[in-house]
């Protein structure tokens, strides 16, 4: 299990490495960050990693660019991890090509 966090550390919870970030938080009862389609579709979910490592299943390239993605975001429905993870969920219109 890895630990998830909020960047200013407001809150937590705990996700294993098969379990994406919107279902274990989903899990947890908790609503840190927007869910939607929960399948790579919408975008609301999105996250910037500010630490840790993940694993990411197929992403829409409308909702996250190959610029996004360098810059560390990524949609958290989509999202594995495979380390204890930092993000920000304040991202959604931060990041523009
Ligand atoms: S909930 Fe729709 S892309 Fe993650």
């Amino acid at each position: 299990m890895h630990r998830i966090q909020d960047a200013k550390k407001r809150w937590e919870f705990m996700c294993g490495e098969d379990s994406s970030l919107l279902i274990a938080m989903n899990k947890a009862g908790a609503k840190y960050i927007p869910v939607g389609c929960r399948a790579g579709g919408c975008g609301v979910c999105k996250v910037k990693i500010l630490s840790g490592e993940c694993h990411t299943k197929t992403m829409s390239r409308a909702k996250v660019t190959e610029l996004d993605e360098a810059r560390g975001v990524v949609l958290a429905c989509r999202a594995y991890p495979r380390s204890d993870m930092v993000i920000d969920v304040a991202v959604k219109n931060e990041i523009k090509q």
